[in-house]
């Protein structure tokens, strides 16, 4: 091909991202299913169960009339009730009109990145860490800069950390999800407010992705809202609401950001589905469905946490939250990847190599979810022992 066709169809450099390898495992999982192989699926972190009762049908209810647009901002009813949300579960009063419906936390991220940061701008994250961050602030030209987190400091960054990094080049922002993915761990609500005055007092931006909130087991997740009005939140239906397929999430913003924020949103996608948008009011109505499923994810991390040591996996992160166990596997390998491999061949057991998420000691742990069944987690548990047990 001529040279001038080729740029013609060339990516753009800051298309450029890696890909998730969490998808390889899900491929390989998939040939060996369709081979008749029955697959324990501990890879991808999504609930198993479908959305609340209540959800489901409003947005039944809801196709009886035209799907129209709505507002950039959101439908004004389930801003008010996630404003609401606030106040019934921490005790902590955010105005509605800071609320903005997104779709996902995913849009969240754009969208807060845009708002808060200039190109080049360097945007602290902790290693282990969710990819897509550091990928989207990569894309959106920004710098992810990887803060290491340890058993020292329950693998949170803390205030030190973070003004160490940003006295070696100033930071514009730093993000912290607690609970965390890929490690379940959490940060104590005074970790998260000291980490947030350090921050601020720095000039440094502070932002909080607790879309796992809700799946907290080893004591009840702190929001940033509790510990200042500048902090922004990116939160989502997907996770304790089961509800990932919907798209649908929402940010908390200091008001001097809402409108700048509604600008990008009438133009990126002028506004958030309008069905989900439905659905995800009335799914706060079907807390106690949600529960239900909360309990089985702790009967899940019961089951792990007790049985993995025995089967040969006794090295892991606090398992505080989310759906996650984080596991050292660096006692039989060096290259998680393979062993995730080797695992889903041989074991019949699909998780996923940490290196997706930390490109400095990933190659050493790998990720479990246990959103699924009680009988999965058993399974899991079983075939992984008698696989470690074979060498
Ligand atoms: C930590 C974290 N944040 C954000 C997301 C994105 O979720 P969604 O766009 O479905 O809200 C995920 C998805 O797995 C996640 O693990």
């Amino acid at each position: 091909m001529l040279e001038a066709a080729k740029r013609l169809i060339a990516p753009s450099r800051r298309s450029d991202v890696p890909p998730f390898m969490v998808m390889d495992v899900m491929a390989a999982a998939a040939r060996l299913e369709a081979a008749g192989v029955h697959v324990v699926h501990m890879e991808v972190g999504q609930p198993a169960a479908p959305a609340p009762a209540t959800a489901l049908a409003a947005a039944r209810a809801a196709l009886a009339k035209p799907i129209a647009y709505t507002e950039a901002l959101g439908i004004p009813s389930l801003r008010s009730r996630i404003a609401r949300h606030y106040a019934e579960r921490h005790g902590v009063e955010v105005d509605r009109e800071r609320v903005i419906v997104t779709t996902g936390s995913s849009a969240g991220f754009m969208l807060a990145f845009l708002t808060l940061f200039e190109p080049g701008d360097r945007v602290a994250i902790a290693c282990p860490g969710y990819p897509p961050y550091r990928h989207i602030l990569t894309a959106l030209g920004c710098e992810p800069v990887l803060v290491e987190t340890t058993a020292a400091t329950r693998w949170a960054i803390t205030g030190e950390a973070l003004l160490n990094a940003h006295r070696e080049r100033p930071l514009a922002g730093v993000l912290v999800a607690s609970p965390a993915n890929p490690t379940g761990t959490m940060m104590t609500a005074d970790a998260l407010a000291a980490l947030i005055v350090a921050a601020e007092g720095a000039g440094i931006r502070f932002i909080s992705d607790e879309i796992y909130h809700g799946l907290d087991y080893a004591f009840p997740a702190a929001t940033a809202a509790q510990f200042s009005p500048s902090a922004l939140i990116i939160n989502s239906f997907s996770k304790y609401f089961c509800m990932t397929g919907w798209r649908i999430g929402w940010i908390v913003a200091p008001p001097a950001l809402v409108r700048p924020i509604e600008r990008l949103q009438q133009n990126f996608s002028i506004s958030v589905p309008t069905l989900a948008q439905v659905a995800a009011e009335a799914a706060f109505d079907g807390r106690a469905e949600m529960e239900e499923i909360k309990h089985g994810y702790e009967d899940n991390r019961r089951l792990l946490v007790e049985g993995l040591p025995a089967a040969g996996l006794d090295t892991f992160l606090p398992v505080d939250g989310a759906f996650y166990l984080y596991a050292d596997v660096s006692r039989f390998t060096n290259d998680s990847h393979d062993f995730a491999q080797r695992m889903l061949r041989e074991a019949h057991v699909a998780a996923t190599p940490g290196v997706d998420f930390d490109p400095v000691n990933g190659h050493k742990f790998i990720r479990f979810c246990y959103a699924g069944s009680r009988d999965d987690a058993r399974a899991a548990v079983e075939r992984i022992g008698r696989w470690l047990a074979r060498g």
